[in-house]
C-alpha cells in the first residue's frame, strides 16, 4: 500500500480525485512533467515517479513523445462477444440455489448478492415508520387493498416519475410484490410460450428465470461498454425475426452497471416503434446514479404506448419491503387481471409504509447518502480488482447501481479461479449464469452493495495474484 509521505502525492492525489469524480475524462491530456515540477516545486524524478505510480494503477497512460493522458482502459472495455442471431430455448441450466442462498458468515467476502447490506438499509427509519403506520391505520390494514394498489401510493409514484420526465399515469399502474413480479406480469400480458423475445446479454439470472418459466425463446442482444444495449444488433434482430417484446435495463444494467446513452435509448424506442414491438424496461437502479441527475427512462420517449416500465424499492430501500410497480399502459386491464390471479393485492402495511416514506423527505435523504456510499464502494472495488488482477482483466467502472462486470483473459483456468475464490472466501457470481449461451464463462459479476472491509480487499488481492 502507498505511504502518504511520497512527495508526489501532492499532484497524484489531485489527478486521482479528478478521474474518480469524472472531472478528468478518458484521453484528457495531463500536465507535462515540467509543468508539474514548476507548479509543485518537485524534482523531475519525483514527478516521474508520481506518473509511474498512476500508470501502475491503470489510471494514466504514457503516450510516447506526447506525455501522459487519462487512461481509457476503464471506459473502453470491450464487452463484445460472438453472439450469433439465434432464437434460443430459455433452458436455464444453472444451479440457481447456489447463487441465491444468502450467506451469513462474516469472514466471507460477499460480492454476489445484489441486495443492500443491513448497514445500508435505513432500518430504524423503516421500522419506526411501520410502527407509526400500525398505530395510525390499525385494523384497516387487515383488509384487501385495491388490486392495482392504493391510490395514494400510485399518485406518489406518478409524481416521482414526473420529476425526471417519465410520463406515468395513476390509472395504468399496478402495484406488485417486487420488480420480478412486475416483469412476470408484463411479459405474460404480451407473450405466449415459444414466442421470441429480445433480451440484453449478459442479463441478470432472475430475469432469465422469469423468461424460462414463461417458456419463451430468446435472442440475446449484446450490451456494449459505451452505450449499453446494442441498437444496431437489435435492428437486425427485429428485421429478421418476429420479436414479441424487448426486455432491458437501460439504467445501470445488472450485471455490468452500464448506463445507456440518450441516443441509444431513443434508437431502441424508434426500432421498437418501427416494428411495433412492446418494450419492457426495468428501472430498479434508476435512482442510484453516482453523478449528475437521475437518468431518463425509455418511457420518456414513448408516444405510442409501447413501453411498459417497472421498478421496485428492493434495491433502493430494502428487498423485504416487497413492493414494486408496473406502468402497464395499454396492457393495463390484462396486467391488473394477472396481478389478481397472482395473489390479489400487495400487503397493505407495506404500501402504507412506502406512502409515508414518500410523503416525507426521509426516502430522498436516505437515497442521497446511499448513492455516496455506493459510489465509494464501486471505486474501491474496481481499483482493487485492477490492482489485484493486473492489466489483463477488463472491468467496467459503473456509473450507478450495484454491479460491475469483470472479464478475465481467455487462458485463465476458471475452475482454478473459483477454487481459489472458495479458499479465500470470496463470492463472485459466475458469468455463465447471465446468459442462455456459454459466452460469459470467463466473466464474473462483482457486487458492491455490501460493505467492503480491509479483510475483504485483501482476500480479493490474494485471489487475483494467485491466478495470473
Ligand atoms: C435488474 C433486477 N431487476 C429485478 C430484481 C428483483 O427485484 P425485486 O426484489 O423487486 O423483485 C433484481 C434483483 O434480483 C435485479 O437485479
Amino acid at each position: 500500500m502507498r505511504m502518504k509521505e511520497y512527495k508526489y502525492s501532492v499532484f497524484t492525489d489531485k489527478i486521482e480525485e479528478g478521474i474518480n469524480k469524472g472531472l478528468l475524462k478518458p484521453e484528457d491530456k495531463l500536465p507535462s512533467v515540467r509543468a508539474i515540477k514548476k507548479e509543485y516545486n518537485l524534482s523531475i524524478s519525483s514527478v516521474q515517479s508520481g506518473y509511474d505510480y498512476l500508470v501502475f494503477k491503470g489510471l494514466v497512460t504514457s503516450v510516447p513523445r506526447s506525455g501522459y493522458i487519462v487512461s481509457d482502459r476503464l471506459a473502453e472495455q470491450n464487452l463484445e462477444v460472438e453472439l450469433p442471431i439465434i432464437p434460443r430455448d430459455a433452458v436455464f441450466r444453472k444451479k440457481i440455489h447456489l447463487i441465491t442462498n444468502p450467506i451469513s458468515d462474516t469472514s466471507q467476502t460477499i460480492l454476489n448478492e445484489a441486495s443492500p447490506s443491513d448497514l445500508f438499509i435505513p432500518q430504524k427509519l423503516v421500522l419506526k415508520t411501520m410502527q407509526e403506520v400500525i398505530r395510525e391505520k390499525g385494523a384497516s390494514l387487515l383488509r384487501y387493498y385495491p388490486n392495482n394498489g392504493a391510490e395514494e401510493l400510485r399518485d406518489l409514484l406518478v409524481k416521482r416519475a414526473g420529476l425526471h420526465g417519465a410520463p406515468i399515469f395513476s390509472d395504468e399502474l399496478v402495484v406488485t410484490d417486487g420488480a420480478l413480479q412486475a416483469l412476470y406480469i408484463a411479459l405474460s400480458t404480451i407473450t405466449s410460450p415459444n414466442d421470441i423475445i429480445a433480451v440484453e446479454s449478459p442479463c441478470v439470472f432472475s430475469i432469465l428465470e422469469v423468461i424460462a418459466s414463461l417458456k419463451l425463446k430468446t435472442i440475446e442482444i449484446p450490451v456494449r461498454a459505451y452505450d449499453g444495449f446494442d441498437t444496431d444488433y437489435l435492428r437486425k434482430v427485429c428485421a429478421t425475426n418476429n420479436i414479441k417484446a424487448i426486455v432491458l435495463t437501460p439504467n445501470f444494467h445488472n450485471p455490468t452497471g452500464i448506463l445507456m446513452t440518450e441516443e441509444s435509448k431513443k434508437a431502441v424506442y424508434e426500432t421498437a416503434l418501427y416494428h411495433n414491438v412492446p418494450i419492457i424496461e426495468n428501472d430498479v437502479f434508476g435512482c442510484l446514479y453516482f453523478k449528475g441527475s437521475r437518468p431518463s427512462n425509455i418511457r420518456n420517449y414513448d408516444e405510442a404506448g409501447l413501453v411498459m416500465t417497472y421498478s421496485s424499492f428492493s434495491k433502493s430501500l430494502a428487498p423485504g419491503i416487497r413492493l414494486g410497480w408496473l406502468a402497464a399502459g395499454q396492457f393495463f386491464s390484462e396486467a391488473e387481471r394477472l396481478k389478481f390471479a397472482l395473489g390479489r393485492s400487495v400487503s397493505p402495511i407495506n404500501q402504507e409504509v412506502m406512502i409515508k416514506l414518500l410523503q416525507s423527505s426521509a426516502y430522498d435523504k436516505h437515497l442521497r447518502v446511499f448513492r455516496q456510499q455506493l459510489e465509494r464502494q464501486a471505486l474501491q472495488l474496481v481499483k482493487q480488482l485492477i490492482h489485484s488482477f493486473s492489466d489483463s482483466i477488463h472491468v467496467q467502472l459503473p456509473q450507478g447501481g450495484y454491479c460491475t462486470w469483470v472479464q478475465l483473459p481467455a487462458h485463465i483456468d476458471m475452475n482454478f479461479f473459483y477454487k481459489r475464490c472458495t479458499e479465500e472466501g470470496v463470492q463472485f457470481t459466475p458469468g455463465e449464469t447471465f446468459s442462455f449461451t456459454d459466452v460469459y464463462d470467463n466473466c464474473f459479476r462483482a457486487v458492491f452493495s455490501k460493505q467492503l472491509t480491509l479483510h475483504n480487499l485483501e482476500a480479493i488481492r490474494r485471489v487475483g495474484e494467485s491466478i495470473l
